[in-house]
């Protein structure tokens, strides 16, 4: 089984999202699972200029490194996504690769796959920025097992520590429990089906211009 974790923070793994995020990995890596963190810091994810070239072909027309971000995510059994807190939503690295997952959106092109959310702050609003990572991985299809969310205490510190490490190393393990078990995630069905609805109706109404994903629905379609 294969996980990747993908943090946004200009940090890396050495700041705060990275000490918690390390916790998580250990709960997967206790439970069997090869891991791979990928530091958005040491990659270049332009943001996205909404030429639709995902849409038409399949490929993001910038030459960057987000073609490889997005192999390894269609290659991977589950994924984490580790944020600070930057008012109240994910960092601008984060943001900048969600912006140019818009052709994995359309598609839901991660659907099966599951993930876990791992967020910190300088002084709270965990749940408003873990609850935004999740809406991202259901719109890319996939479910989220549960997240994990703090302030900070100081650098790599927080208040009860103990205990948030526990959380961090029970998620880890859940989230290999979920993809070993193919757990089912009842509470987020209703809006990955009204998405799901909406995506296909896009691309059915764009079916002209938007080729690679129209050809994407039809072959997902004929396979059920
Ligand atoms: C640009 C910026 C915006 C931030 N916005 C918030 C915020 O809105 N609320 C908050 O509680 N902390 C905020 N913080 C603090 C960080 O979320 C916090 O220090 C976090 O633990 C940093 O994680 P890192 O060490 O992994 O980068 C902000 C920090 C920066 C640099």
């Amino acid at each position: 089984m294969k996980i990747i974790a993908i943090i946004g923070s200009p940090h890396g793994i050495h700041g705060n999202t990275g000490s918690l995020l390390e916790e998580v990995l250990d709960g997967v890596e206790a439970a069997g699972a090869e891991t791979e963190v990928i530091s958005l810091k040491t990659l270049n994810v332009q943001p996205c200029v909404a030429c639709d070239a995902c849409h038409k072909t399949g490929v993001c027309n910038i030459k960057d490194d987000y073609e490889k971000i997005k192999d390894k995510l269609l290659a991977c059994d589950g994924f984490i996504l580790a944020s600070p807190n930057y008012i109240f939503s994910v960092s601008a690295q984060m943001k900048a690769l969600f912006d140019r997952c818009n052709g994995l959106i359309h598609c839901m092109a991660l659907e099966g796959k599951y993930a876990a959310l791992v967020e910190t702050s300088g002084g709270g609003g965990d749940e408003e920025v873990l609850a935004y990572m999740g809406r991202f991985v259901n719109t890319v299809g996939a479910k989220y097992v549960g997240g994990v969310g703090s302030p900070m205490a100081g650098t790599r510190v927080f208040p009860d520590e103990e205990n948030l490490f526990e959380s961090a190393r029970n998620l880890g393990r859940e989230l290999y429990t979920s993809i070993a078990k193919k757990r089912k995630f009842p509470e987020q069905d209703a809006f990955i089906s009204d998405f799901k609805a909406r995506m296909t109706g896009l691309v059915d109404y764009m079916q002209e211009q938007w080729v690679f994903e129209r050809e994407f629905w039809a072959k997902r379609k004929s396979k059920k």
